[in-house]
C-alpha cells in the first residue's frame, strides 16, 4: 500500500465568517459542512492515488456505479476537538483506521493504511481549521465531526467487487447528537426487526447496517422513543446495540457490563475507551452476553443502577427507559446516571485536553 500525497489546492470557496459563526453557535448534528473535502482514488491496477483536497461539493457518479445498487460502502465517525490553547486534536484515530480496514475487508473494498487515513483527516482539518468550534464551557461538547467514507464507483451492474473506489472525508461542526443534550433518552425494543445476524455485516461500519435499522428507528419514533435497541437474531434474547450506539449497564456493586463483541456488534471506539476509563476508576468491566431478562430483573431489583448509550456522536447518553410492545423497563434507579456522568466528564476532559492523557489517546491534527 502506498501513501498518496495530498494535492492541496486551497480555493476561494469560503463561508463568510459571520455565517460560519452563526452556524458554530448552534450547529446541531450533521446539518452543516465545511468548505472543503478530501478525495483519494483507487483502481485495481494502480492502487491508491491522486489524493487531493478540494472544495466541498456534489459528486459526479455514473448512475451504474455499484455503490448505488449494491451498497458497497463503508464509513467512519471521528471528532476533532479544540483545546483551550487553540490547538486541535483527535481521539484514537488509529482505532478508527483499523476498524475502517476491518469494514473494508468485509465489504470487499481496498484497505487504507493508518498514515493515509490520519493524514486525510489532518489535511482537511488544517484547511478548515476555523470550523473547529471552541466550546463555550466545560458543559458544552461542540467539536468538528469528521466523516471518512469509501464508495464503489465502477460502472457495472454485475454483482462483484468494484475495480474503482473513491475515498472521501467531509466535516461537519457538531453539538450534542440528541436534541435534548444529555437528558435521558427513551429506547424502543424492536420485536419486528434484527440489526445483524452471525456471519453478516454487524461488526462493519457499512451504510447497509444503518439503512436496515431505519424502519425500526421509525417504529421507535412512532412509539414516542428516541432510539431503537436490537436483540440478537438467533434467540431474540441477547441485548446487542442501538441503531448507532453501544450499550452499557452499571451495577450497584461496581460492575460495568457491555455486550461482548460477537461479530454482530460494532466495535465502538467510545465503547473501548469507557471500558478502560471504567477500569481506571476502579469499576469492574465485563464484556459478556446480557439478556433482556437480566436488564428487566436487574432494574427491578435495583441491582442495575444505570444504563447508558455511547458512541462518537452520542458520547455517553443516559437511558431513561426501554419501551417494548408489552412493558416499560426503567433505565436504572439512578436518575440521569451518576457513573455515566462521571465517565462522560472524564472522557470529555481528556478529549478537550483538560486532564492528562495517560493512555496516549490524543493525536494532534
Ligand atoms: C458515530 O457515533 O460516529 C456514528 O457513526 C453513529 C452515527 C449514527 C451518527
Amino acid at each position: 500500500m502506498t501513501t498518496p500525497a495530498f494535492d492541496v489546492r486551497p480555493t476561494t470557496q469560503a463561508t463568510e465568517a459571520n455565517v460560519r459563526a452563526e452556524i458554530l453557535a448552534n450547529p446541531g448534528f450533521g446539518r452543516y459542512f465545511t468548505d472543503h473535502m478530501v478525495h483519494v482514488r483507487w483502481t485495481k491496477d494502480d492502487g491508491w492515488h491522486s489524493g487531493e483536497l478540494r472544495p466541498y461539493g456534489p459528486l459526479t457518479l455514473d448512475p451504474a456505479a455499484s455503490v448505488l445498487h449494491y451498497a458497497q460502502e463503508i464509513f467512519e465517525g471521528i471528532k476533532a476537538y479544540r483545546h483551550a490553547d487553540g490547538s486541535v486534536w483527535t481521539f484514537r484515530p488509529e482505532k478508527n483506521a483499523a476498524r475502517f480496514r476491518d469494514s473494508a475487508r468485509r465489504l470487499a473494498l481496498p484497505e487504507l493504511d493508518d498514515e493515509t487515513f490520519i493524514e486525510s483527516l489532518r489535511t482537511l482539518v488544517r484547511q478548515d481549521i476555523d470550523w473547529v468550534p471552541t466550546p463555550a464551557s466545560e458543559a458544552e461538547e461542540s467539536s468538528l465531526y469528521l466523516r471518512p467514507f469509501m464508495i464503489a464507483s465502477e460502472k457495472f451492474l454485475g454483482v462483484k467487487p468494484s475495480k474503482e473506489v473513491d475515498y472521501y472525508v467531509i466535516a461537519s461542526p457538531a453539538a450534542a447528537y440528541f436534541k435534548g443534550g444529555v437528558k435521558p433518552v427513551s429506547i424502543w425494543l424492536s420485536s419486528n426487526y434484527n440489526r445483524a445476524a452471525p456471519g453478516g455485516t454487524g461488526f462493519a461500519k457499512c451504510g447497509g447496517n444503518y439503512a436496515a435499522s431505519l424502519a425500526a428507528q421509525q417504529e421507535a419514533e412512532n412509539h414516542g422513543c428516541d432510539q431503537v435497541a436490537f436483540l440478537d437474531a438467533v434467540e431474540n434474547r441477547w441485548v446487542e446495540e442501538l441503531g448507532g450506539m453501544n450499550l452499557f449497564f452499571v451495577y450497584r456493586d461496581g460492575r460495568l457490563v457491555t455486550p461482548a463483541l460477537t461479530g454482530t456488534i460494532l466495535e465502538g471506539v467510545t465503547r473501548d475507551s469507557i471500558l478502560q476509563l471504567g477500569r481506571d476508576a476502579g469499576l469492574t468491566p465485563e464484556e459478556r452476553p446480557i439478556s433482556i431478562d437480566e436488564w428487566r430483573e436487574g432494574v427491578n431489583s435495583g441491582e442495575i443502577s444505570e444504563v447508558f448509550a455511547c458512541g462518537t456522536a452520542a458520547v455517553i447518553t443516559p437511558i431513561g427507559e426501554l419501551v417494548t410492545e408489552h412493558e416499560r423497563i426503567g433505565g436504572g434507579s439512578e436518575e440521569g446516571g451518576r457513573i455515566g456522568r462521571q465517565l462522560r466528564k472524564q472522557l470529555l476532559d481528556l478529549q478537550y485536553g483538560r486532564t492528562e492523557d495517560p493512555h496516549g489517546w490524543l493525536t494532534r491534527l
